[in-house]
């Protein structure tokens, strides 16, 4: 009985000096645990006699109890110590000044795609985004670039298999359009393509906006006439431009439009063209009573024009510094 009071008082120290809930459990698992000291006691129990035990078993159970509710009271203790430090931690300085929030913002090429369109859908064009991942028949065959054209290796297409590819061009959707509807038709297309290609002016992904009217009687003039108001409309400003004779297998009479910079330097903006009569026969639209004229913007490079950007990468990068010269809200 003598050593389960010493006991008692060991149990009573370690509590004592226990400054952790975690502590207490490992208090009750080393003395009262399956393991523990005193079970070790009570097992012991079985050597003694009938009269003997019932006495003990008494007495070591009132212990029992007794450590129980020591363990108990210790826990409250701690936890109300817990609270009352971490309430003292936790006080709110009301004196100091309040976090702003950030604002985000839309990205400039989300935001330059929103107001191209708004033009566009002011002079009553349609938009569709399009897929992404087209057929070699959408992106090249239907738009007159056939299997060994010169044209196909600029394009540095990233492909899937033999027909699948991402687009390398949103003109594909030229050809799922002019399938589907039918004249007149006024559409644009903005969205992203892939070009396996990578420098200050090119990243393997970027947008293109691509027009498309398909009517009686659209000319060379109806085009012009509408990439100049785009331009007015885009910088703000009359903008020096440039029709410059080009070629595109999908275009007859093609053009690139070069803007004229500041330093009288011309920098290419966008490629455009009368849709060429194999395209048109290629969607079984009659060339003979209807015409149509095309044309590409690239959009990271009118921006780039627009706000003076020396890299393309600089879009893509995700610096703040660079994001938070485009808050548009
Ligand atoms: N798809 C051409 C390119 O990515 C751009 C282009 C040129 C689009 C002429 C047109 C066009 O619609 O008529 O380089």
């Amino acid at each position: 009985m003598l050593n389960l009071n010493q006991l008692f008082e060991n149990i009573k120290t370690d509590l004592k000096n226990s400054k952790k809930i975690e502590e207490l459990d490992e208090i009750r698992i080393k003395y009262l645990g399956k393991k523990g000291i005193f079970t070790s006691y009570i097992k012991n129990l079985k050597n003694f006699s009938f009269e003997e035990k019932k006495k003990y078993s008494i007495i070591i159970n009132k212990k029992k109890q007794e450590i129980i509710s020591l363990i108990h009271q210790k826990k409250q203790k701690l936890t109300e110590l817990i609270l009352e430090k971490r309430i003292k931690e936790e006080t709110i300085d009301v004196s100091l000044p309040g976090r702003r929030t950030e604002y985000g913002s839309l990205h400039p090429i989300t935001h330059t795609i929103n107001y191209i369109k708004n033009f566009f859908l002011m002079l009553g064009f349609q938009s569709v985004n399009g897929l992404e991942i087209e057929d070699e028949y959408h992106n090249f065959d239907a738009l007159n670039i056939s299997k060994n054209h010169p044209a196909r290796d600029s394009h540095d297409t990233f492909w899937f298999n033999d027909n699948r590819l991402l687009r390398t061009q949103t003109s594909s959707m030229q050809i799922r359009i002019m399938k589907k509807e039918k004249p007149p038709i006024r559409f644009i297309f903005p969205g992203k393509v892939y070009r396996n290609d990578y420098d200050t002016t090119h990243t393997p992904m970027f947008h293109q906006i691509e027009g498309l009217i398909v009517d009686e009687n659209i000319n060379f003039s109806n085009l012009k006439w509408i990439i100049y108001k785009f331009l007015y409309h885009f910088f703000g400003k009359k903008v020096s431009i440039k029709f410059r004779p080009s070629y595109f297998p999908f275009t007859v009479l093609s053009a690139e439009v070069d803007i004229i910079n500041n330093n009288g330097k011309p920098l290419e903006i966008l490629g455009c063209g009368m849709v060429h009569p194999e395209v048109l026969k290629n969607v079984n639209i009659d060339s003979k009573r209807y015409s149509a004229c095309a044309f590409g913007i690239g959009i990271e490079r009118i921006i780039m024009l627009r706000y003076g950007i020396s890299d393309i990468r600089y879009f893509f990068e995700n610096d703040m510094r660079f994001l938070n010269q485009f808050k548009y809200n």
